[in-house]
């Protein structure tokens, strides 16, 4: 019988180019006929545009639920349908802001669905996980560049659950070494894949800095706020380590291909991050560079529980997962505008 992937959330923006990739990769290396693809998404934060985009890009019908992760008679049954061996674990609001208007509404959906989810798991003895975890975890962190080790310490409802669960992992791992755990803290994940048929598509009013600046050269917004100009840095507004999305979604392939060949119990946590940090007053002038057109912007106050830097190091999961990034901020946003063309 084949096995199957499964990617919780897998209609989101990561989601659906980890599944891209993960297609590509068991194309490339002839496994198509052992393992299945699986997606389980509520779309309560995405539609079924991207997945349609897939079906379209690789001719082929994708297994997808339109299930939430809490009903857990219905996850079970699809674990036991697939025979479900592999999770990347997705599905997650995500918005720091509302978790703080409503940290019940994301301890109850992020949590409870991960209970359940390992619950499953445990049931029918599925015994490997990828889960999404942030570099938020890292709060506003106390060395640079941030290593796997820097002291966690969480500012909002959203953070504290992403350590909970890295928590539970860890404890269920430590305790049982039935479960094998690939943790990804991520950086901050922009941009799109180059052919143009994937996108961050959060229904709502996007809160971060490059879809507001995307609208912005777009002209759906007049412009923007920039959060800040007197931190302590070059050109006095914040640092983040900005990742591709689609050098993401192969750092998740690169995590699958160890666990399928993995024989023993493992527990890993890795950064995944360019290592290389741009401002926020950077990432404005590449769009004004590439795009041809003025971003027009104002500073603002710095914005509560913002750090002023903070970039990854990425040693671990290099020497590890031979994976590190291969695209730098010319090419996200070269690929965000070259996607605004082929839409238009
Ligand atoms: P996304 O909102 O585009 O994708 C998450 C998907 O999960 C959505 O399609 C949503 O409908 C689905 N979902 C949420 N709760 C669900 C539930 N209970 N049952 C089934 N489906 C559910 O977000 P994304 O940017 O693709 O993020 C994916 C994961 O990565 C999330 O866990 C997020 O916390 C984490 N992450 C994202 C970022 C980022 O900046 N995008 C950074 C660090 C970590
Ligand atoms: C980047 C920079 C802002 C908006 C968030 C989450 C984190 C993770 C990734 C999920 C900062 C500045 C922003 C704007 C601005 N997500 N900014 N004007 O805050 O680093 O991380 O997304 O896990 O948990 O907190 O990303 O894109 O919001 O901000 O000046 O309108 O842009 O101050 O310096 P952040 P961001």
């Amino acid at each position: 019988m084949k096995y199957s992937i499964l990617l919780t959330g897998g209609a989101g923006f990561i989601g659906s180019h980890t599944y891209l990739e993960c297609f590509e990769y068991l194309k490339k290396h002839f496994l198509e006929d052992y393992y299945d693809i699986i997606v389980i998404d509520n779309l309560s934060n995405s539609d079924l545009t991207n997945l349609n985009s897939l079906e379209s890009y690789f001719n082929k019908k994708i297994i997808f639920y339109k299930n939430d992760i809490i009903d857990y008679i219905s996850l079970k049954n699809i674990f036991l349908k697939h025979n479900v061996q592999y999770v990347i674990h997705f599905a997650g609001l995500k918005a720091v802001g509302e978790s703080t208007d409503e940290p019940l509404k994301y301890f109850s959906n992020n949590l409870i669905s991960t209970l359940n989810l390992l619950q499953v798991m445990k049931e029918v003895k599925c015994k490997n996980i990828v889960f999404s975890s942030s570099a938020t975890v890292y709060g506003i962190p106390e060395k640079l560049p941030i290593t796997e080790d820097t002291k966690t310490s969480i500012l909002n409802p959203y953070g504290r659950t992403k350590l909970m669960i890295e928590e539970i992992l860890i404890d269920i791992f430590n305790n049982t070494k039935e479960l094998n755990v690939i943790i990804l803290r991520y950086f901050n994940p922009i941009s799109c894949h180059p052919s143009g048929i994937l996108k961050e598509n959060p229904l709502g009013k996007p809160n971060n800095l490059f879809p507001i600046v995307s609208r912005v050269y777009q002209g759906l917004y007049e412009n923007l706020s920039v959060f800040g100009n007197d931190y302590n840095t070059h050109d006095g507004t914040g640092i983040r380590d900005y990742i591709h999305v689609v050098d993401l979604a192969k750092a998740h392939v690169c995590a699958l291909h160890f666990l399928i060949n993995n024989k023993e119990p493992i527990l890993k946590i890795y950064n995944v991050g360019n290592g290389k940090g741009y401002s926020v007053l950077e990432l404005i002038n590449m769009f004004e560079k590439i795009g041809g057109k003025k971003i027009n912007y104002f500073f603002a106050p710095r914005r509560e529980g913002d750090a002023p830097i903070c970039f990854a190091n990425v040693d671990k999961i290099k020497t590890d997962l031979g994976w590190c990034a291969k695209y730098d901020l010319e090419d996200m946003v070269t690929h965000e505008i070259k996607r605004l063309k082929y839409i238009v």
